[in-house]
């Protein structure tokens, strides 16, 4: 099993720590996006549910959504929200558990495919997306580009917030593909701190891992709204269709 990250104390923090992801300008279009790619009458398997952020909207759209996640205590935050009863839940690894059933759409988004920690894990992943999709289904990601051309030579630590109450620190190790998010917040005058490694991964990488699922790239863009993916984009939404 990976290490659990999101104890009792982030579970309860959660939206507290990240206001805006909770912003309707965020989740409506994410959850539109996903609301089309999943169809009428679809079904849909988030990866990582957490507390439901996409989980929820998604499921008040018409579509059946499960989710599978490790962390009990975010699972516990979920069920005290407004229409949680609507989404069912597997505690378990999305690198190896299945949910039961097929799905015409699954997603992983906010960066959640950096928190499996080797290649082979992340392999592993598509692999078990792709047995649960039905034939033609859908499987999306949400993730940063690596941020490595921000590195000058000899520097391993990047900024990436810097805020009166929150900073954060990427610290990389190039040779290992990993970089530890390093967060200190200011709670009510007091420091709370948090440190999480991730594997960091090229949209190349994953579209030889889709690849070797039996999936192949039918789009990539830049964010939500269909924005185009460029050189210069600190981000992608990207889809993997399985074969009809
Ligand atoms: C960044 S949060 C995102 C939660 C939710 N998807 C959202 O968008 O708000 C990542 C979530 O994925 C879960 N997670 C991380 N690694 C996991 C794994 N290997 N298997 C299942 N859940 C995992 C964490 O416990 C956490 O709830």
């Amino acid at each position: 099993m990976p290490e659990n990250n999101f104890d009792e104390r982030t579970a309860q923090t959660y939206e507290a720590k990240w206001p805006e992801l909770f912003d309707p300008a965020v989740v409506d279009p994410a959850v539109s996006f996903l609301a089309e790619l999943a169809g009428p009458g679809g079904s849909a398997l988030e990866l990582g549910v957490g507390t439901g952020r996409i989980a929820l909207p998604l499921s008040r759209r018409g579509v059946r959504v499960h989710g599978i996640e490790l962390s009990p205590a975010m699972v516990a935050q979920l069920r005290t929200k407004p229409g949680a009863e609507t989404v069912g839940v597997t505690v378990g690894d999305f690198a190896t558990t299945r949910a039961g059933g097929d799905f015409t759409l699954a997603y992983l988004v906010r960066n959640t495919i950096t928190n499996l920690t080797t290649q082979d894990e992340q392999v592993e992943c598509f692999r078990t997306v792709a047995a649960q999709l039905e034939p033609g289904g859908c499987f999306v990601i949400e993730v940063y580009v690596p941020e490595l051309r921000r590195l000058p030579p000899g520097q391993t630590v990047h900024p990436f917030t810097v805020t009166p109450e929150h900073l954060g620190f990427e610290e990389y190790d190039v040779a290992s593909q990993i970089a530890v998010s390093h967060h200190y917040w200011v709670v009510d005058g007091r420091l709370e701190t948090r440190s999480s490694p991730h594997r960091y991964v090229w949209p190349s990488e994953l579209d030889l891992m889709a690849r070797l699922a039996g999936m192949t790239l039918r789009e990539r863009w830049a964010g939500w709204q269909r924005e185009p993916f460029t050189s210069d984009s600190r981000s992608h939404v990207s889809v993997w269709q399985k074969a009809s």
